[in-house]
Formats: C-alpha cells, structure tokens, sequence
C-alpha cells in the first residue's frame, strides 16, 4: 500500500487508476482506526475497485482545543491495520497541505447541522464541510464511505454535497459495535476500566427503548432513556432526541415520521460518545 504526503502524488496514483477505467472509492478518517473503519473499507472494496483512506485529525472540526490536542495519533498502527485490508493507498497530508491558507468558507446546508450536534458543538460541521470538501477535491472519488455512528455527520454531507453541486455518491454503512454493544470509536481508548465497563449501558437502553415505543410517545421514551442512563455511574447524557431519519427534526409523534431515529450523546466521565437507534 502506497502512502503519499503530498497532494501531486496522490492524485498522479488515483488519475492513472482512473485512466484504466477503475471505479475509485474514499474513506476519510482522523486514524486512530478500529474495526469500524476496517468494515468501512472492506466494503468499499466489494464495491469499488480502488479504495484510498485519508488520515487527517482536522483542526476545523475540534470546538475544544483540549479535544484536539488529546486525539489519539497513530499513523503507523493505522497503515499496518489498512495494508491488512488491502486499502489502495493512504493519504496523510499535514495540516499546511489541507490549509495552505485559513478557511474562511461557510457551508450554509440549513436545518440538518442546527440541531443536536449543531447545538452542542458551534463550528463542528463547518469544519467538517470544509474538509471533506477539500479532500473531494483532491481525491476526486466516485464514492465515499461514511459510518452511521456519525449519523448526523451522514445527513449534512449529504446536503453539502447537494449545495456544491459535487459528484460524490455518499454511502452510509452500518455501525460496527463491540461483543457487549458499545459503538467502536477511537474515543473509547479514553475510558477508564471503570467507564469501559458501564459504558455499553448505553446501548443495552436505547435497545429496550424500541419496546417501550409501543406504549409512549418519543418525548416519554427520550424522559425514560434520559433517566435509565443518568442512573448509571459515571454516565451523564448530553442530549437525546427523537428525530425524522432525513429532516434530523424533532417527532411530538410516531405517525410523525415514516423513520423515526433516535441520537444520543452521553459523557462517560470525561469522555464524550455519541450513539444512535432506528425506531422503525
Ligand atoms: O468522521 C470523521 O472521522 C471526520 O469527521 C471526517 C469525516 C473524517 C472529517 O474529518
């Protein structure tokens, strides 16, 4: 697997792949890659012939500089575990490559990035418009690769790409989950022994909450959810909404959506992880 820094390397390795009629796929990441990310590629493998996988921590995306500084960083171990895949070729580009200069553009995609995540962390999506923006325009793929932990990341590329008029399919995949639940994430190296042990609570609640959405409404099932998790050590939810799959607006009813979702972002101690649950 080839691994490239520059922006003139990688694109003379995918125009020759594409010069030989191969369909290329995109993958980005910030590292610190798991088995979710493997899934993201192997897919991508199985339907595409080529698969390029960016390694890039975006400084645009972080609302907290700790946040940044404390992301885990491990190149080598990333390109180990993508050779183990057969990704195509890595691209590892410094910040100075990505932003010769400030990025001052703003994406105004409307509603989908206002709400929960749009709420919590100003800036967030922007940062992560511009990135992906940038990286379509220097890998220039067919397709891309996206995980639905992010789901609300999923819904505002997707309407990023409806405002720039791009040609990038975006492919939602599944989420990749631990033995007992938990979502992975390069987050959950964070957690504590302690924390690492409660925090598939999460999911272990939202899974019995499909039940109790037969007899209550989504305000009483995000009230029960909110409790049942807050009553756990070392877990504080952030926010949990009940929302359309394609609107990412609030539902006051089931019959207010032909697929209701639930998104959920919960601190375990200081660690912050984001879930989320299909009600249909
Ligand atoms: O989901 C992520 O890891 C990031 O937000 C992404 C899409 C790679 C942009 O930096």
């Amino acid at each position: 697997m080839n691994i490239y820094k520059s922006i003139e390397d990688l694109q003379a390795f995918v125009e020759a792949e594409r010069a030989k009629g191969l369909r290329i796929a995109f993958v980005p990441t910030m590292g610190a890659l798991h088995a979710g990310h493997l899934s993201l590629v192997r897919r991508a493998l199985s339907e595409c012939d080529r698969c390029i996988v960016s390694v890039f921590v975006n400084p645009t995306q972080f609302n907290d500089p700790r946040d940044l500084e404390t992301y885990p960083r491990t190149l080598e171990a990333d390109s180990t575990l993508l050779a183990s895949v057969s990704a195509s070729a890595l691209f590892a580009p410094e910040v100075s490559t990505i932003y010769p200069e400030e990025d001052t553009r703003t994406f105004d995609v409307g509603a989908v990035a206002e709400v929960m995540e749009g709420r919590y962390r100003p800036g967030h999506f922007n940062g992560v418009m511009q990135v992906v923006s940038r990286l379509f325009d220097i890998v220039r793929p067919d397709c891309a690769y996206f995980g639905e932990k992010d789901f609300q990341q999923i819904a505002v590329i997707r309407a990023m790409v409806r405002l720039i008029g791009s040609p990038v399919e975006i492919i939602a995949c599944p989420i990749v989950r631990e033995a007992d639940g938990l979502a992975l994430s390069s987050r959950n190296v964070r957690l504590s022994a302690e924390e690492r042990r409660e925090a598939p609570q999460i999911y272990r609640i939202l899974s019995e909450s499909r039940s109790w959405a037969k007899d209550m409404s989504p305000q009483q099932v995000i009230e029960r959810v909110t409790e049942q998790i807050n009553a756990v050590p070392h877990l504080r939810v952030e926010y949990f909404e009940i929302v359309d799959t394609d609107s990412l607006q609030p539902i006051a009813s089931w019959s207010d959506s032909p697929a209701p979702h639930g998104c959920i972002t919960v601190f375990c101690g200081e660690v912050r992880l984001i879930d989320n649950i299909a009600y249909h």
